[in-house]
């Protein structure tokens, strides 16, 4: 795999890759390697970090990551508190959040205590947004199980639960102390999430590396089957452009709203599915389809660039469409409440190439209408391929 060119900080030791994500005040190391975990407390305890520690997990990986976590961190002496969710989107919200700020008083759990996150996005994100709030904010570690989590939410800081009226509405910027990632975690991941992962590691191709987007379409098959070696240097490479990107822009006042691309879309058909039918990775992948047409209508992307996105697309196994209608109005106003929109415009990130994008750009009523005609055509065709 070839490295981006970027420009954050990294070096490889002992098989684990080191990447540091440089913000204006500090930075904080992103630690990649197989077979990694057992060695978490020596990493935390480096770190000079707090000898409490709770630890936030759900009950899919309480019993494996969760429990070899807490027993890395008790080696090195920390006392655990264990708190485990169920899992699943649902749980990023007040309820569950107001759940664990209950545990955490009534257990008398101090400022000077730390939280470590071990699990996927849904884990981080509560996690991080329960680190960021409690008691004004108590240190944070990221440990990422899910290849979304690895190449993306976990990197950058951004924590949140969702409102019922739009999806990560309540949160904060706010960076973990550091990043620890074991591509050996995604062994016992299911298929369907090992191919959301592979919706964010595509988008970061067309965003910003054409010679990683063709790299990657080489190894959909390694990366379905979990290939420890190639999945490593995937996530490292993810995560060197993701550094690259927050570094520049930690608040998302530029750039950093490129890594957005695919989700104005993605983040309506994911809420019209009732974040079941299709889920967060899921609805980027058809996103990215769908805004890379707007760009094609505008003139922006050229129609051959949109045909490989297409095919590469085409060969990623979804779940059967035929059933999932979306309807155009209630999309609409779901990306009107879309972080981007701006004066009442929906506003999205346009690809212009495989490899380069526009910032948010606004896009027409008519536009979108279209957009999601030539997805539902899409996705019957893509149906009735799987059923022939
Ligand atoms: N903060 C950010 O910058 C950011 C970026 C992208 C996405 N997100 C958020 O991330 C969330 C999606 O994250 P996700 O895709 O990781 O979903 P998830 O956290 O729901 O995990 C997916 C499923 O995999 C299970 N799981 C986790 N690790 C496993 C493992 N190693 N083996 C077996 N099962 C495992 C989980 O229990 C869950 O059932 C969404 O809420 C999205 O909004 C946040």
């Amino acid at each position: 795999m070839n490295s981006p060119n970027t420009s954050a900080a990294s070096s490889k030791h002992d098989g684990i890759d080191t990447l540091h994500v440089e913000l204006s005040e500090r930075r904080y190391p992103l630690y990649i390697g197989a077979g990694i975990l057992d060695s978490f407390g020596e990493y935390y305890r480096q770190h000079q970090l707090p000898e409490t520690v709770v630890v936030i997990t759900d009950s899919h990986v309480e019993r494996t990551y969760a429990a070899q976590v807490q027993r890395s961190l008790k080696r090195a002496g920390c006392t655990v508190l264990l708190i485990v969710v169920p899992p699943g989107e649902k749980q990023k919200s007040f309820g569950r959040a107001e759940a664990i700020f209950a545990e955490l008083l009534s257990r008398r759990i101090e400022r000077s205590a730390a939280i470590v996150a071990v699990g996927g996005g849904v884990v981080g994100d509560l996690a991080g947004f329960i680190a960021a709030t409690y008691q004004r904010g108590i240190r944070f570690v990221q440990v990422p199980t899910t290849l979304l989590a690895q190449v993306d939410s976990s990197v950058g800081g951004k924590v949140a639960i969702n409102h019922r009226l739009g999806k990560n509405m309540i949160g904060a910027f706010y960076q973990p102390d550091f990043v620890f990632a074991d591509v050996q975690t995604l062994s016992t991941l299911p298929r369907r999430e090992i191919i959301c992962g592979l919706g964010e590691v595509i988008k970061y191709g067309i965003i910003m590396n054409s010679e990683f987007y063709y790299s990657v379409a080489m190894l959909h098959e390694k990366i379905l089957a979990r290939d420890a070696s190639v999945l490593q240097s995937i996530v490292a490479a993810c995560c060197r452009m993701k550094a690259e990107i927050v570094a520049g822009d930690e608040r998302e006042l530029g750039r950093r709203a490129i890594l957005n691309f695919g989700h104005t879309i993605g983040h309506a058909l994911e809420k019209a599915g009732g974040y079941s039918t299709l889920k967060h990775g899921e609805g980027v992948l058809l996103g990215m389809l769908a805004e890379a047409w707007i760009a094609v209508k505008l003139g922006a992307l050229p129609q051959h660039s949109f045909d490989v996105l297409k095919e590469d697309i085409a060969d990623i196994p979804l779940p059967r469409l035929d059933e999932f209608s979306f309807v155009f109005d209630e999309l609409y106003a779901t990306m009107l409440i879309d972080k981007k929109a701006k004066a009442g415009e929906v506003r999205m990130v346009l690809p212009t190439d495989i490899g380069a994008v526009t910032l948010p750009q606004p896009v027409g009523k008519k536009l979108l209408r279209g957009a999601i005609a030539f997805l539902q055509g899409y996705c019957k065709s893509r149906s009735a391929k799987s059923s022939a």
